[in-house]
């Protein structure tokens, strides 16, 4: 293209932003109804013919952008728009797409791109947020995005005794999927840094490496707990290849598992934890095994256990039920729900420790086990 032809391209492009006149006083990062014009649309099309538009130099054509890729989020051309012309403008969508997808594909492009534009800080903030949940989706994205930043990032979260065991447990498997992080997980447990709360999922992470001298070296620090036949347990690499018997998955689930002391399934069972009669569909395989052979790493928001120490000296433990400010009420692994005075309480305190017993494998044998999920994992919405 010689010059006469850019500056007559360059002059259709103005003439064409100049129509949009009454939209230029809509503000570019307003977040409300994410709706886009045909103008907006000719105009995004135009840019997009242009090679080398420099759309941070105009403020219309960048918020007919806008406001055409927030009516299309997550779609294969918001990702790559918002990577070519940097839009930081749409960091905080991307956050929360990211987040609310971590465990698909659409939530690791979403990372990647937040990456490609240098808000990987934001991503990394959400560590530290209040909500688990979300701690837990940043480490495990970071995981997969963090690259040769991973260690330095998520090496301080495993360290880090204030973090929920959840977000701590997410850092530790993210580490284990690099080698440099095995390493640095294998360097935190030589110098007796990686608390015990974390050992399974180190184990897991270690024992599944492909580098011989890694595996060997993890033997020195961990085992995984051993099963009710004394074989110790396969990684989780291995188990989530195994299947199972569903029928006879039922019957450990409702007896030698004692699952149904605290689980209703459709309306059998005790409620103490949260009702699994459509689990099949919110956990992955390997987030079953997870919450199965290591509650802990697992406890979901809604779930805290409590401890509390009367004056009397009794201790009552349990999920918070209620707390006002005349009484606390707890309700007790047995299902029992125990309300005590406030005057009567020396100490209310959060566990990091779920309810759910931390060794229910011990009670199981692996083939056990395996049609325990099988039959989880049959579990769904219908
Ligand atoms: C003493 C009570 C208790 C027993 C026994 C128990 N659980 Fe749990 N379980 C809980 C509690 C409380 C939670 C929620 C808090 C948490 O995530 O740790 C939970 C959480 C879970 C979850 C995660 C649910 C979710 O929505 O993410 C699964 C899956 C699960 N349990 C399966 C089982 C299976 C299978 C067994 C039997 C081998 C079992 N539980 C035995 C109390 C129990």
């Amino acid at each position: 293209m010689n010059k006469t032809q850019k500056t007559l391209r360059r002059l259709a492009v103005l003439a064409c932003l100049s129509l949009v006149g009454p939209l230029q006083s809509t503000r570019a990062d307003e977040p409300a109804a994410p709706a886009f014009s045909a103008k907006d649309k000719m105009i995004v099309e135009t840019v997009l013919r242009l090679k080398s538009f420099d759309i941070q130099s105009s403020a219309p054509a960048k918020a007919a952008m806008l406001r055409y890729l927030r009516a299309q989020p997550g779609s294969e051309q918001y990702f790559e728009l918002i990577q070519r012309f940097k839009l930081t403008e749409l960091s905080p969508e991307l956050l929360t797409l990211a987040i609310e997808n971590a465990g698909e594909t659409s939530g690791v492009r979403a990372a990647e791109v937040l990456k490609s534009i240098g808000q990987l800080p934001a991503l990394q903030a959400v560590l530290r947020e209040e909500s688990a949940e979300k701690a837990v989706a940043a480490a495990e994205l970071l995981g997969y995005v963090a690259g040769d930043q991973t260690v330095d990032i998520l090496r301080p979260v495993v360290a880090d005794a204030e973090l929920p065991a959840a977000v701590r447990a997410a850092a530790v498997s993210a580490l284990g999927r690099r080698t440099d992080g095995q390493h640095s997980l294998l360097k935190l447990a030589a110098e007796g840094k990686l608390a015990e709360s974390l050992s399974f999922a180190a184990a897991n992470a270690l024992f599944a490496s492909s580098e011989d001298a890694i595996r060997s070296q993890a033997a020195k620090y961990f085992e995984l707990p051993a099963t009710a036949d004394s074989q110790p347990l396969p990684p989780l690499a291995e188990l989530v290849k195994r299947r199972g018997d569903v029928e006879a998955g039922a019957t450990v689930f409702a007896k030698t598992g004692t699952c149904s002391n605290c689980h209703k399934v459709r309306g059998q069972g005790k409620e103490v934890g949260p009702d699994l009669s459509e689990i099949g569909s919110k956990l992955s395989r390997e987030a079953m095994y997870v919450s199965i052979l290591d509650p802990s790493a697992a406890v979901s928001h809604n779930y805290e256990t409590y401890t509390l120490l009367t004056v009397d000296g009794d201790t009552v433990t349990g999920l918070l039920v209620s707390e006002t400010d005349q009484a606390v009420t707890l309700k007790t692994a047995e299902g029992i729900s125990r309300t005590v005075d406030t005057d009567d309480i020396e100490i209310l305190k959060k566990q990091s420790q779920s309810l759910m017993p931390q060794d229910l494998q011990r009670l199981l044998t692996v083939q056990q086990l395996v049609d325990l999920v099988e039959y989880t994992m049959t579990l769904k919405k219908s």
